[in-house]
């Protein structure tokens, strides 16, 4: 399973990088608007770092619109892949975008339905939003189950990003049912790594070593 960022944190960014579990990031205008920069230039930045996934979302919402930002956005550098909603204009664009060669990731999805035509038109990933979903009451992870059987049944190629995550738990069951990708918040990250249990372990054990004759 693949681990992406859902950040435009340059900081963040380098942190899980360098560490080496980070298989990509995810952006969308909400993130980018929280760094308060230059949208190319923050984009430029991460994919310099060498990290090979790198989404950016188009703001048009009529497909020609679609169409040259994610043409610009492709130029930017090879890692990017466009970001498109799930709208009947993203479905459109998605289609010329792809059959141009350009990765597509369709976002905003919260159907299963959804999800079947975003394949349908030669997405390179899918995004379901599960935690919005929970939000509202659904269990978003059924949409990944539903996901993951449809792709399975049909053999499309379109991998199930699942985004909106919130928490460790999203992460183990994404990973339980087989999603290919899971973003997430640096926060969400971070848990993966950390258990209290290995701290408390590992201070026993330096305690310990300190017993231990030397020389
Ligand atoms: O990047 C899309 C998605 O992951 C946003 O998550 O927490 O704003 O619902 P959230």
């Amino acid at each position: 399973m693949q681990l992406f960022l859902d950040t435009a944190s340059i900081k963040e960014i380098r942190t899980m990088w360098e560490i080496g579990i980070l298989d990509g990031v995810t952006t969308n205008p909400t993130l980018v608007a929280k760094e308060g920069r230059k949208f190319e230039e923050v984009l430029r930045e991460i994919c310099a770092l060498g990290v090979p996934s790198v989404s950016a979302e188009v703001v048009a919402t009529e497909t020609e619109g679609m169409l040259a930002e994610g043409r610009h956005l492709r130029e930017i550098h090879p890692s990017i892949y466009v970001k498109c909603p799930m709208t009947p204009a993203g479905l459109r664009a998605t289609r010329i975008l792809a059959k141009e060669g350009t990765r597509v990731n369709v976002t905003l999805v919260f159907s299963a339905n959804q999800a079947l035509l975003a394949a349908k038109v030669g997405a390179t990933y899918v995004s379901p939003f599960i935690g919005r979903l929970d939000d509202q009451g659904q269990v978003g992870m059924d949409l990944i189950r539903d996901i993951v059987t449809i792709y399975r049944n049909y053999r499309f190629p379109t991998k199930v990003l699942v985004a909106s995550v919130r928490h460790p738990v999203h992460v183990l069951e994404a990973a339980k049912i087989g999603a290919d990708i899971a973003t997430m918040p640096y926060s969400v990250m971070e848990k993966l790594v950390e258990h209290p249990l290995t701290d408390i372990g590992l201070q026993r054990f330096l305690k310990d070593w300190e017993k231990v004759p030397k020389g």
